[in-house]
Protein backbone atom coordinates (compact mmCIF):
# COMPACT_ATOMS: atom_id res chain seq x y z
CA UNK A 1 0.00 0.00 0.00
CA UNK A 2 1.15 3.16 -0.63
CA UNK A 3 1.78 5.84 1.99
CA UNK A 4 -0.04 8.16 2.22
CA UNK A 5 0.75 12.31 2.63
CA UNK A 6 -0.90 15.25 3.98
CA UNK A 7 0.51 18.82 5.04
CA UNK A 8 -0.95 20.36 8.14
CA UNK A 9 -0.06 23.35 9.96
CA UNK A 10 0.53 21.76 13.52
CA UNK A 11 1.35 18.26 13.98
CA UNK A 12 -2.13 15.93 14.82
CA UNK A 13 -2.93 14.42 17.78
CA UNK A 14 -3.21 11.13 16.35
CA UNK A 15 0.43 10.96 15.37
CA UNK A 16 2.02 8.17 17.72
CA UNK A 17 5.23 9.49 16.45
CA UNK A 18 6.76 12.48 15.78
CA UNK A 19 10.06 12.67 13.92
CA UNK A 20 12.63 15.36 14.82
CA UNK A 21 15.32 16.68 12.74
CA UNK A 22 18.65 16.58 14.80
CA UNK A 23 21.78 18.06 12.87
CA UNK A 24 25.24 16.64 14.10
CA UNK A 25 26.34 19.89 15.54
CA UNK A 26 24.55 22.97 17.38
CA UNK A 27 22.33 23.30 19.83
CA UNK A 28 19.52 20.45 19.92
CA UNK A 29 16.00 20.99 19.08
CA UNK A 30 14.23 22.19 22.48
CA UNK A 31 11.82 19.23 22.09
CA UNK A 32 14.95 16.80 22.57
CA UNK A 33 14.77 15.45 26.55
CA UNK A 34 18.46 14.15 26.32
CA UNK A 35 21.83 15.80 25.86
CA UNK A 36 23.99 15.51 23.02
CA UNK A 37 26.69 13.58 25.68
CA UNK A 38 23.86 11.09 25.98
CA UNK A 39 22.49 11.04 22.49
CA UNK A 40 26.37 10.01 21.51
CA UNK A 41 27.12 7.63 23.85
CA UNK A 42 23.52 5.81 22.44
CA UNK A 43 25.40 6.15 19.66
CA UNK A 44 23.46 8.66 17.53
CA UNK A 45 25.14 12.03 16.58
CA UNK A 46 22.83 13.28 13.79
CA UNK A 47 24.79 12.00 11.15
CA UNK A 48 22.16 11.67 7.92
CA UNK A 49 21.02 8.31 8.54
CA UNK A 50 20.77 7.69 11.43
CA UNK A 51 17.64 7.92 13.81
CA UNK A 52 16.88 7.07 17.62
CA UNK A 53 13.64 6.28 19.16
CA UNK A 54 13.15 8.16 22.10
CA UNK A 55 10.59 6.12 24.15
CA UNK A 56 7.51 8.22 25.67
CA UNK A 57 5.41 7.66 28.78
CA UNK A 58 2.21 8.80 27.20
CA UNK A 59 1.56 10.17 24.12
CA UNK A 60 3.89 10.21 21.06
CA UNK A 61 7.27 8.76 21.04
CA UNK A 62 9.93 11.21 19.53
CA UNK A 63 12.25 9.71 16.65
CA UNK A 64 15.27 11.36 16.46
CA UNK A 65 16.20 12.11 12.47
CA UNK A 66 19.74 12.86 11.75
CA UNK A 67 20.52 15.19 8.83
CA UNK A 68 23.97 15.82 9.09
CA UNK A 69 25.45 19.50 9.22
CA UNK A 70 22.88 21.64 8.15
CA UNK A 71 24.96 23.52 5.75
CA UNK A 72 25.44 20.76 3.71
CA UNK A 73 22.13 19.26 3.77
CA UNK A 74 21.05 18.44 0.39
CA UNK A 75 18.21 16.20 -1.79
CA UNK A 76 20.41 13.75 -1.37
CA UNK A 77 21.18 13.42 2.70
CA UNK A 78 17.49 14.89 2.98
CA UNK A 79 16.22 11.71 0.77
CA UNK A 80 18.26 9.25 2.56
CA UNK A 81 17.43 11.20 6.03
CA UNK A 82 14.02 10.64 5.11
CA UNK A 83 14.27 6.79 4.29
CA UNK A 84 15.66 6.62 7.79
CA UNK A 85 13.18 8.32 9.75
CA UNK A 86 10.58 5.86 6.93
CA UNK A 87 12.24 2.45 8.94
CA UNK A 88 12.73 3.50 12.16
CA UNK A 89 8.59 4.78 12.01
CA UNK A 90 7.61 1.61 10.17
CA UNK A 91 5.64 0.14 13.26
CA UNK A 92 3.31 3.18 14.04
CA UNK A 93 0.22 3.53 12.36
CA UNK A 94 0.40 7.93 11.59
CA UNK A 95 3.49 9.91 12.05
CA UNK A 96 4.07 13.71 11.48
CA UNK A 97 7.30 15.23 10.85
CA UNK A 98 8.84 18.67 9.78
CA UNK A 99 11.48 17.27 8.10
CA UNK A 100 10.48 18.60 4.65
CA UNK A 101 10.62 22.26 6.31
CA UNK A 102 14.13 22.32 7.15
CA UNK A 103 17.36 23.96 5.85
CA UNK A 104 17.37 26.41 2.69
CA UNK A 105 16.47 24.03 -0.01
CA UNK A 106 13.49 24.67 -2.22
CA UNK A 107 10.28 23.80 -0.11
CA UNK A 108 8.60 21.65 -3.35
CA UNK A 109 11.37 19.82 -3.99
CA UNK A 110 12.48 19.25 -0.43
CA UNK A 111 9.12 17.76 0.00
CA UNK A 112 9.38 15.70 -3.08
CA UNK A 113 12.39 14.57 -1.68
CA UNK A 114 10.99 13.23 2.00
CA UNK A 115 7.79 11.64 0.23
CA UNK A 116 10.14 9.77 -2.05
CA UNK A 117 12.53 8.59 0.07
CA UNK A 118 9.75 7.37 2.53
CA UNK A 119 7.86 5.79 0.21
CA UNK A 120 10.58 3.66 -1.25
CA UNK A 121 11.66 2.30 2.13
CA UNK A 122 8.31 1.47 2.95
CA UNK A 123 7.34 -0.05 -0.24
CA UNK A 124 7.74 -4.22 0.12
CA UNK A 125 6.78 -6.76 -2.63
CA UNK A 126 4.71 -8.96 -0.87
CA UNK A 127 1.77 -10.28 -3.25
CA UNK A 128 3.30 -13.66 -3.41
CA UNK A 129 3.83 -14.28 0.64
CA UNK A 130 0.83 -16.03 2.66
CA UNK A 131 2.05 -15.70 5.60
CA UNK A 132 4.83 -13.80 7.41
CA UNK A 133 4.10 -10.61 5.32
CA UNK A 134 6.11 -8.18 7.39
CA UNK A 135 4.85 -5.04 5.58
CA UNK A 136 5.18 -1.49 7.90
CA UNK A 137 2.32 -0.27 9.64
CA UNK A 138 3.12 3.26 8.79
CA UNK A 139 0.18 4.17 6.55
CA UNK A 140 -0.25 7.69 7.09
CA UNK A 141 2.37 10.72 7.01
CA UNK A 142 1.44 14.34 8.55
CA UNK A 143 4.54 16.65 6.94
CA UNK A 144 3.86 19.77 9.14
CA UNK A 145 4.53 23.22 7.36
CA UNK A 146 2.02 24.32 4.86
CA UNK A 147 2.42 26.17 1.76
CA UNK A 148 1.40 25.70 -2.22
CA UNK A 149 5.47 24.72 -3.34
CA UNK A 150 5.28 22.01 -0.35
CA UNK A 151 1.68 20.51 -1.61
CA UNK A 152 3.23 20.38 -5.05
CA UNK A 153 6.24 18.70 -3.91
CA UNK A 154 4.07 16.02 -2.28
CA UNK A 155 2.00 15.49 -4.81
CA UNK A 156 5.05 14.93 -7.34
CA UNK A 157 7.15 12.85 -4.73
CA UNK A 158 4.03 10.31 -4.72
CA UNK A 159 3.21 10.37 -8.96
CA UNK A 160 7.43 9.62 -8.99
CA UNK A 161 7.78 7.10 -5.98
CA UNK A 162 4.78 5.11 -7.10
CA UNK A 163 5.85 4.49 -10.00
CA UNK A 164 9.48 3.31 -9.14
CA UNK A 165 7.64 1.17 -7.02
CA UNK A 166 5.64 -0.31 -9.75
CA UNK A 167 8.69 -0.88 -11.77
CA UNK A 168 9.59 -2.94 -8.67
CA UNK A 169 6.70 -4.95 -8.50
CA UNK A 170 6.83 -5.86 -12.10
CA UNK A 171 10.63 -6.71 -12.05
CA UNK A 172 10.39 -8.54 -8.87
CA UNK A 173 7.96 -10.74 -10.34
CA UNK A 174 8.46 -14.23 -11.22
CA UNK A 175 8.59 -15.01 -14.92
CA UNK A 176 5.76 -17.12 -15.29
CA UNK A 177 3.34 -14.41 -13.51
CA UNK A 178 4.62 -11.96 -15.92
CA UNK A 179 4.77 -13.01 -19.64
CA UNK A 180 5.64 -10.48 -22.47
CA UNK A 181 2.06 -11.18 -23.24
CA UNK A 182 1.15 -10.02 -19.75
CA UNK A 183 3.13 -7.22 -19.76
CA UNK A 184 1.91 -6.13 -22.94
CA UNK A 185 -1.60 -6.27 -21.41
CA UNK A 186 -0.66 -4.31 -18.21
CA UNK A 187 0.83 -1.37 -20.33
CA UNK A 188 -2.88 -0.99 -22.38
CA UNK A 189 -4.20 -0.92 -19.07
CA UNK A 190 -1.27 2.26 -17.45
CA UNK A 191 -1.57 3.74 -20.57
CA UNK A 192 -5.62 4.15 -20.71
CA UNK A 193 -4.96 5.14 -16.71
CA UNK A 194 -2.37 7.76 -17.52
CA UNK A 195 -3.05 9.62 -20.94
CA UNK A 196 -1.02 7.64 -23.13
CA UNK A 197 -1.29 6.54 -26.62
CA UNK A 198 -0.57 2.35 -26.74
CA UNK A 199 0.09 0.04 -29.64
CA UNK A 200 0.83 -3.33 -29.57
CA UNK A 201 2.89 -5.80 -31.96
CA UNK A 202 2.70 -9.29 -31.93
CA UNK A 203 5.19 -11.89 -33.18
CA UNK A 204 3.73 -11.62 -36.60
CA UNK A 205 3.51 -7.87 -37.05
CA UNK A 206 6.94 -7.98 -35.51
CA UNK A 207 8.15 -10.44 -38.48
CA UNK A 208 6.21 -8.31 -41.05
CA UNK A 209 7.98 -5.52 -39.61
CA UNK A 210 11.59 -7.16 -40.01
CA UNK A 211 12.73 -7.10 -36.68
CA UNK A 212 14.29 -10.17 -36.80
CA UNK A 213 16.06 -9.28 -33.81
CA UNK A 214 13.34 -10.17 -30.97
CA UNK A 215 11.85 -12.15 -33.02
CA UNK A 216 15.19 -14.48 -33.32
CA UNK A 217 15.80 -14.61 -29.35
CA UNK A 218 12.07 -15.41 -29.29
CA UNK A 219 12.53 -18.44 -30.78
CA UNK A 220 13.27 -20.76 -28.20
CA UNK A 221 10.14 -19.97 -26.19
CA UNK A 222 6.47 -20.46 -25.78
CA UNK A 223 5.73 -17.28 -24.85
CA UNK A 224 5.24 -15.35 -27.89
CA UNK A 225 6.85 -11.77 -27.79
CA UNK A 226 5.18 -8.18 -27.63
CA UNK A 227 6.55 -4.86 -28.62
CA UNK A 228 4.30 -1.80 -27.28
CA UNK A 229 4.70 1.35 -28.11
CA UNK A 230 3.36 4.28 -25.80
CA UNK A 231 3.31 7.74 -26.97
CA UNK A 232 3.02 10.88 -24.79
CA UNK A 233 1.84 14.17 -26.27
CA UNK A 234 1.65 16.97 -24.28
CA UNK A 235 -0.78 19.99 -25.32
CA UNK A 236 0.74 21.70 -28.46
CA UNK A 237 3.02 18.75 -29.15
CA UNK A 238 3.99 20.32 -32.32
CA UNK A 239 7.71 21.81 -32.96
CA UNK A 240 7.83 20.31 -28.61
CA UNK A 241 11.33 18.80 -28.53
CA UNK A 242 10.89 14.56 -29.11
CA UNK A 243 13.24 12.14 -26.75
CA UNK A 244 12.29 8.37 -27.32
CA UNK A 245 13.20 5.82 -24.40
CA UNK A 246 13.73 2.48 -25.69
CA UNK A 247 13.19 -0.85 -22.17
CA UNK A 248 14.97 -4.03 -22.78
CA UNK A 249 11.94 -6.42 -21.99
CA UNK A 250 14.23 -9.80 -21.52
CA UNK A 251 10.97 -11.34 -19.25
CA UNK A 252 13.33 -14.61 -18.23
CA UNK A 253 17.04 -14.33 -19.45
CA UNK A 254 18.39 -18.08 -19.27
CA UNK A 255 21.08 -17.61 -21.98
CA UNK A 256 19.33 -19.69 -24.41
CA UNK A 257 21.46 -22.49 -26.14
CA UNK A 258 24.55 -21.09 -24.39
CA UNK A 259 22.55 -21.52 -21.11
CA UNK A 260 23.53 -20.02 -18.06
CA UNK A 261 24.87 -22.28 -15.13
CA UNK A 262 22.54 -23.10 -12.47
CA UNK A 263 23.73 -20.46 -9.82
CA UNK A 264 20.83 -18.89 -7.55
CA UNK A 265 22.18 -15.40 -8.62
CA UNK A 266 20.01 -16.55 -11.69
CA UNK A 267 17.04 -15.92 -10.10
CA UNK A 268 17.25 -12.58 -10.26
CA UNK A 269 17.11 -12.78 -14.06
CA UNK A 270 13.62 -12.37 -13.82
CA UNK A 271 14.54 -8.65 -13.72
CA UNK A 272 16.06 -8.62 -17.01
CA UNK A 273 12.92 -6.58 -17.99
CA UNK A 274 13.68 -4.04 -15.61
CA UNK A 275 14.92 -1.21 -18.24
CA UNK A 276 11.22 -2.45 -19.58
CA UNK A 277 9.83 -1.45 -16.62
CA UNK A 278 11.41 1.67 -15.81
CA UNK A 279 10.25 3.03 -19.33
CA UNK A 280 6.59 2.14 -18.78
CA UNK A 281 6.76 3.55 -15.32
CA UNK A 282 8.50 6.85 -16.74
CA UNK A 283 5.51 7.00 -19.26
CA UNK A 284 2.85 6.45 -16.77
CA UNK A 285 4.02 9.95 -14.96
CA UNK A 286 4.19 12.41 -17.68
CA UNK A 287 0.74 13.96 -17.73
CA UNK A 288 0.08 14.04 -13.94
CA UNK A 289 4.02 15.75 -13.92
CA UNK A 290 3.22 17.82 -16.77
CA UNK A 291 5.44 16.93 -18.96
CA UNK A 292 5.76 19.93 -22.05
CA UNK A 293 7.97 17.54 -24.40
CA UNK A 294 6.82 14.76 -26.48
CA UNK A 295 8.12 11.20 -25.57
CA UNK A 296 7.98 7.85 -26.73
CA UNK A 297 8.35 4.95 -25.51
CA UNK A 298 9.40 1.42 -26.65
CA UNK A 299 9.02 -2.18 -24.50
CA UNK A 300 11.02 -4.80 -26.25
CA UNK A 301 9.58 -8.19 -24.54
CA UNK A 302 10.45 -11.70 -24.97
CA UNK A 303 12.12 -14.06 -22.90
CA UNK A 304 15.21 -15.85 -24.19
CA UNK A 305 14.77 -19.84 -23.29
CA UNK A 306 16.84 -23.04 -24.77
CA UNK A 307 14.45 -25.26 -26.87
CA UNK A 308 14.36 -27.33 -30.42
CA UNK A 309 13.37 -24.00 -32.41
CA UNK A 310 15.88 -21.80 -30.30
CA UNK A 311 18.34 -19.60 -32.27
CA UNK A 312 21.49 -21.66 -32.86
CA UNK A 313 25.43 -20.36 -32.70
CA UNK A 314 26.30 -19.23 -36.07
CA UNK A 315 22.74 -18.44 -36.81
CA UNK A 316 22.48 -14.97 -38.75
CA UNK A 317 19.35 -12.56 -38.31
CA UNK A 318 18.62 -9.36 -40.58
CA UNK A 319 17.70 -6.81 -38.14
CA UNK A 320 15.00 -3.72 -38.92
CA UNK A 321 17.67 -1.57 -40.20
CA UNK A 322 18.63 -4.62 -42.57
CA UNK A 323 22.15 -5.44 -41.12
CA UNK A 324 23.34 -9.01 -40.75
CA UNK A 325 24.24 -10.41 -37.03
CA UNK A 326 26.18 -13.69 -36.97
CA UNK A 327 25.10 -15.11 -33.09
CA UNK A 328 28.45 -16.33 -30.80
CA UNK A 329 26.69 -16.26 -27.91
CA UNK A 330 22.56 -16.77 -27.49
CA UNK A 331 23.30 -15.22 -23.99
CA UNK A 332 24.05 -11.97 -25.25
CA UNK A 333 20.15 -11.01 -26.09
CA UNK A 334 19.89 -7.84 -24.81
CA UNK A 335 21.36 -6.09 -27.97
CA UNK A 336 19.76 -7.97 -30.48
CA UNK A 337 16.31 -6.80 -29.25
CA UNK A 338 17.47 -3.45 -28.36
CA UNK A 339 18.49 -3.43 -32.15
CA UNK A 340 14.68 -3.57 -33.31
CA UNK A 341 14.10 -0.87 -30.75
CA UNK A 342 16.57 1.92 -31.54
CA UNK A 343 16.09 1.12 -35.63
CA UNK A 344 12.45 1.84 -35.06
CA UNK A 345 13.38 4.38 -32.47
CA UNK A 346 15.59 6.04 -35.21
CA UNK A 347 13.18 6.08 -38.36
CA UNK A 348 11.13 8.30 -35.90
CA UNK A 349 13.79 11.26 -36.54
CA UNK A 350 13.48 12.01 -32.70
CA UNK A 351 15.93 14.77 -30.67
CA UNK A 352 16.89 11.74 -28.68
CA UNK A 353 16.92 8.69 -28.18
CA UNK A 354 18.08 6.59 -24.71
CA UNK A 355 18.00 3.00 -24.05
CA UNK A 356 17.96 1.62 -20.91
CA UNK A 357 19.14 -2.21 -20.21
CA UNK A 358 20.15 -4.69 -17.92
CA UNK A 359 22.34 -5.69 -20.67
CA UNK A 360 26.33 -6.86 -19.26
CA UNK A 361 27.87 -8.66 -16.40
CA UNK A 362 30.69 -6.09 -17.35
CA UNK A 363 29.21 -3.21 -16.26
CA UNK A 364 28.47 -4.56 -12.87
CA UNK A 365 32.01 -6.02 -12.41
CA UNK A 366 33.52 -2.79 -13.44
CA UNK A 367 31.01 -0.20 -11.31
CA UNK A 368 29.22 -2.45 -8.92
CA UNK A 369 25.60 -2.00 -7.71
CA UNK A 370 25.33 1.15 -7.21
CA UNK A 371 25.63 2.80 -10.31
CA UNK A 372 24.84 2.66 -13.94
CA UNK A 373 27.20 2.97 -16.83
CA UNK A 374 26.02 5.70 -19.78
CA UNK A 375 27.55 5.14 -23.27
CA UNK A 376 27.02 7.70 -26.47
CA UNK A 377 27.62 9.26 -29.81
CA UNK A 378 26.34 12.87 -27.96
CA UNK A 379 28.07 14.10 -25.00
CA UNK A 380 25.88 17.21 -23.80
CA UNK A 381 23.06 14.17 -24.28
CA UNK A 382 24.79 12.43 -22.08
CA UNK A 383 25.61 15.66 -19.68
CA UNK A 384 21.74 15.85 -19.23
CA UNK A 385 21.54 12.27 -18.20
CA UNK A 386 24.27 12.42 -15.81
CA UNK A 387 22.66 15.92 -14.65
CA UNK A 388 19.44 14.17 -14.20
CA UNK A 389 21.43 10.98 -12.15
CA UNK A 390 22.82 13.74 -9.83
CA UNK A 391 19.41 15.21 -9.03
CA UNK A 392 17.26 11.49 -8.38
CA UNK A 393 20.54 9.77 -6.68
CA UNK A 394 19.92 6.89 -9.76
CA UNK A 395 23.72 6.76 -10.02
CA UNK A 396 25.03 7.22 -13.69
CA UNK A 397 29.07 7.02 -14.61
CA UNK A 398 30.16 7.68 -18.09
CA UNK A 399 32.34 4.64 -19.58
CA UNK A 400 33.96 5.79 -22.92
CA UNK A 401 32.50 4.57 -26.70
CA UNK A 402 35.71 3.15 -27.64
CA UNK A 403 35.37 3.02 -31.40
CA UNK A 404 38.76 1.72 -32.19
CA UNK A 405 37.21 -1.92 -30.10
CA UNK A 406 34.98 -2.32 -32.64
CA UNK A 407 36.84 -4.76 -35.06
CA UNK A 408 36.19 -6.91 -32.42
CA UNK A 409 32.39 -6.96 -33.13
CA UNK A 410 33.49 -8.05 -37.19
CA UNK A 411 31.95 -11.25 -38.50
CA UNK A 412 33.41 -13.06 -41.48
CA UNK A 413 29.78 -13.99 -42.85
CA UNK A 414 27.92 -11.21 -41.72
CA UNK A 415 27.90 -7.24 -41.21
CA UNK A 416 28.58 -8.39 -37.38
CA UNK A 417 28.97 -10.43 -34.46
CA UNK A 418 26.76 -10.05 -31.86
CA UNK A 419 29.89 -10.45 -29.15
CA UNK A 420 33.98 -10.15 -29.34
CA UNK A 421 36.37 -8.23 -27.08
CA UNK A 422 37.49 -7.56 -23.47
CA UNK A 423 35.53 -4.54 -22.66
CA UNK A 424 32.22 -6.18 -22.25
CA UNK A 425 30.24 -3.11 -21.59
CA UNK A 426 31.66 -1.31 -24.61
CA UNK A 427 31.48 -3.71 -26.81
CA UNK A 428 27.46 -4.26 -26.09
CA UNK A 429 27.43 -0.10 -26.97
CA UNK A 430 29.20 -0.49 -29.80
CA UNK A 431 26.92 -2.97 -31.39
CA UNK A 432 23.78 -0.62 -30.10
CA UNK A 433 25.19 2.39 -31.73
CA UNK A 434 25.22 0.12 -35.45
CA UNK A 435 21.44 0.62 -35.33
CA UNK A 436 20.51 4.39 -34.46
CA UNK A 437 22.21 6.03 -37.26
CA UNK A 438 23.45 9.65 -36.47
CA UNK A 439 20.57 10.17 -33.94
CA UNK A 440 21.45 11.77 -30.74
CA UNK A 441 21.75 8.37 -28.47
CA UNK A 442 22.58 7.01 -25.35
CA UNK A 443 22.69 3.60 -23.74
CA UNK A 444 22.21 2.80 -20.08
CA UNK A 445 23.38 -0.64 -18.57
CA UNK A 446 21.52 -1.12 -15.26
CA UNK A 447 23.29 -4.98 -15.27
CA UNK A 448 24.37 -3.47 -11.38
CA UNK A 449 21.63 -1.51 -9.70
CA UNK A 450 18.44 -3.12 -11.17
CA UNK A 451 19.22 -5.43 -7.81
CA UNK A 452 20.02 -5.11 -4.50
CA UNK A 453 20.89 -7.93 -1.89
CA UNK A 454 20.10 -5.57 1.08
CA UNK A 455 17.35 -3.06 2.82
CA UNK A 456 19.55 -0.13 2.66
CA UNK A 457 18.17 3.51 2.71
CA UNK A 458 15.41 3.97 0.09
CA UNK A 459 16.20 0.68 -1.24
CA UNK A 460 14.54 -2.81 -0.16
CA UNK A 461 15.75 -6.04 -1.43
CA UNK A 462 15.08 -7.02 -4.55
CA UNK A 463 14.19 -4.86 -7.52
CA UNK A 464 15.11 -1.55 -7.61
CA UNK A 465 13.38 0.20 -10.01
CA UNK A 466 16.04 2.21 -10.74
CA UNK A 467 16.08 4.32 -13.88
CA UNK A 468 12.72 5.46 -13.39
CA UNK A 469 13.36 8.13 -11.52
CA UNK A 470 16.23 9.22 -13.20
CA UNK A 471 14.29 9.02 -16.45
CA UNK A 472 11.50 10.89 -15.65
CA UNK A 473 14.06 13.71 -14.59
CA UNK A 474 15.51 13.51 -17.67
CA UNK A 475 12.36 13.54 -19.74
CA UNK A 476 10.60 16.28 -17.75
CA UNK A 477 14.42 18.33 -18.40
CA UNK A 478 14.90 17.78 -21.82
CA UNK A 479 15.94 20.14 -24.42
CA UNK A 480 17.19 19.52 -27.92
CA UNK A 481 20.86 18.55 -27.64
CA UNK A 482 22.56 19.89 -30.86
CA UNK A 483 25.24 18.56 -32.54
CA UNK A 484 27.57 16.80 -30.74
N1 LIG B 1 20.91 -10.04 -18.73
C1 LIG B 1 22.30 -10.33 -18.86
C2 LIG B 1 23.20 -9.33 -18.13
C3 LIG B 1 23.09 -9.23 -16.65
C4 LIG B 1 24.05 -9.80 -15.84
C5 LIG B 1 22.08 -8.51 -16.04
C6 LIG B 1 23.99 -9.68 -14.47
C7 LIG B 1 22.00 -8.38 -14.67
C8 LIG B 1 22.97 -8.97 -13.88
C9 LIG B 1 22.68 -10.31 -20.34
O1 LIG B 1 21.70 -10.72 -21.22
C10 LIG B 1 23.82 -11.27 -20.51
O2 LIG B 1 23.62 -12.42 -20.34
N2 LIG B 1 24.98 -10.72 -20.83
C11 LIG B 1 26.14 -11.50 -21.03
C12 LIG B 1 26.80 -11.02 -22.29
C13 LIG B 1 27.93 -11.87 -22.74
C14 LIG B 1 27.39 -13.21 -23.24
C15 LIG B 1 28.67 -11.17 -23.84
C16 LIG B 1 27.06 -11.30 -19.83
O3 LIG B 1 27.16 -10.19 -19.34
O4 LIG B 1 27.63 -12.28 -19.38
MN1 LIG C 1 21.75 -12.85 -21.52
ZN1 LIG D 1 19.74 -10.49 -20.59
Amino acid sequence: MALNFEVVAKAPATAKAVGIPVTSEGALPKEVSLSRATLETLGFTGKVGQTYVVPAEKGAVSILIGVGEMSKLDTASLRKAAAAFARAASGFESVSTTLAHIGRLDRKVAAQVVVEGMSLATHRYTDLKTVDKKAPKLATVSLVGTGAATSSGVKRGQVIANATNMARDFANMPPAYLTATIFANKAVEIAGQTGLKVEVFNKDQLLAMGCGGIVGVNRGSVEPPRMVRLTYKPTGAKGKPHLVLVGKGVMYDSGGISLKPSDPSHAMMKGDMSGAAAVLATMSTLKALGCTNQVTGYLMCTDNLPSGSAMAMGEVLTMRNGKTVEIHNTDAEGRLILADGLSLAAEQKPDAIVDIATLTGACQRALGNGMAGVMGNNQKWIDQLTAAAERTSDKLWQLPLEREYRPALDSYVADMKNVGGEAGAITAALFLEEFVGDTTWAHIDIAGPMWTDSDNGWLQKGMTGYGTRLLIDAALNFRRPGRA
